[in-house]
């Protein structure tokens, strides 16, 4: 049986426009945060306060969280990956801060620079601040599925990240599929192994749509009864440091799928169609959801 009611966390304005080369003014990235708003959206990750010379991109990630409308019953996310980032996202008033870590530490060192023990010890001082300031505490990890520099990574380096996320007082934590690589049956071997070591009801699926497969990852997810999924509006996005990584599995498709098993969202799927429209015209190109496509070409 699968889940009633589903969360889907949109993380186009930071996953996804992260990657973008041409820079994307504050201004319409306010206007996209606003828009998916107003679709309804629990959960959207709207900035990243990382070192503006790894991300440039994300380098106006302050100015557009002083900018959006705040909306009662949306929670406003911002990347911290150490306690500089922290006190930005504090300061910009984040809901819920994420540390971001890998279960490769190959993926580890070119991401973030350390290793992933270190990484863990960066994030401890975070958690706590997060706990003292009353803020959520969510925890991402990367390459779950595989790696884009070191391969396979085994099932034990899974639960063994997973664990010390939890051990950090994550709320939520989220299982990546950095470049897209999982297959249904290889996604539920994961699942299951982060759900021995943290409530499935707090494990998120984060699927890139690299090789087509996360539709059926999100499906196959579900029936192990995962209820929290990320996606991209219009499917932007893409990791810097994953090479070849596209987006995220567009939020449009995701949701026609969840409506067409009559699943909850809470989310209007018309107007994130329309969110959509707006940032692939800002960014001059065609949008990657197919359902987004065939719905606008109605
Ligand atoms: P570092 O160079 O090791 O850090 O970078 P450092 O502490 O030595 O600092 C070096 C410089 O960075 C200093 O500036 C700091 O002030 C500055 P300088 O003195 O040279 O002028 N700095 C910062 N500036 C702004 N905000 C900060 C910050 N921290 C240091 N928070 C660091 C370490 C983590 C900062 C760096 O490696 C970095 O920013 N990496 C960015 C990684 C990133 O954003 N990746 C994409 C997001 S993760 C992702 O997309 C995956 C995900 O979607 C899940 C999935 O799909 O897998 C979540
Ligand atoms: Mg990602």
């Amino acid at each position: 049986q699968l889940p009633k009611q589903v969360k889907i966390v949109e993380v186009g304005p930071r996953d996804g426009l992260q990657n973008e080369k041409e820079a994307v003014s504050a201004a319409v990235k306010i206007e996209l945060v606003d828009r998916l708003s107003r679709a309804g959206f629990a959960n959207i990750e709207a900035a990243s306060f990382v070192s503006p010379k790894w991300v440039p991109q994300m380098a106006t990630s302050a100015e557009v969280m002083a900018g959006i409308e705040r909306r009662a019953g949306t929670l406003y996310s911002a990347l911290t990956p150490n306690m500089q980032g922290f006190e930005a996202a504090l300061a910009a008033r984040a809901d819920e801060v994420v540390i971001f870590g890998s279960a490769s530490e190959a993926f580890s060192q070119r991401n973030i620079n350390c290793s992933i023990a270190e990484s863990i010890a960066r994030f401890a001082p975070v958690a706590k601040a997060a706990k003292d300031h009353g803020l959520r505490l969510r925890g991402s990890i990367s390459c779950a599925f595989g790696c884009p520099y070191q391969g396979e990574v085994p099932l034990d380096a899974v639960a063994d990240v997973v664990k010390r996320m939890r051990d950090l007082g994550c709320d939520e934590i989220d299982i990546a599929d950095t470049i897209g690589v999982a297959t249904p049956r290889k996604t539920q071997a994961v699942m299951e192994t982060a759900a021995r070591a943290f409530a499935l009801e707090r494990i998120s699926g984060h699927f890139h749509d690299t090789y087509g497969q996360a539709l059926a990852n999100i499906y196959a997810s579900l029936e192990l009864g995962v209820a929290i999924f990320h996606s991209s509006v219009s499917g932007l996005g893409g990791c810097p440091y994953a090479k070849g990584a596209t987006g995220n599995v567009a939020t449009e498709d995701v949701v026609y799928m969840l409506n067409g098993l009559g699943i909850e969202t809470g989310i209007d799927l018309d107007l994130v169609v329309e969110a959509g429209a707006f940032i692939s015209q800002q960014l001059g190109r065609k949008g990657a959801s197919r359902a987004g496509n065939a719905l606008l070409a109605k």
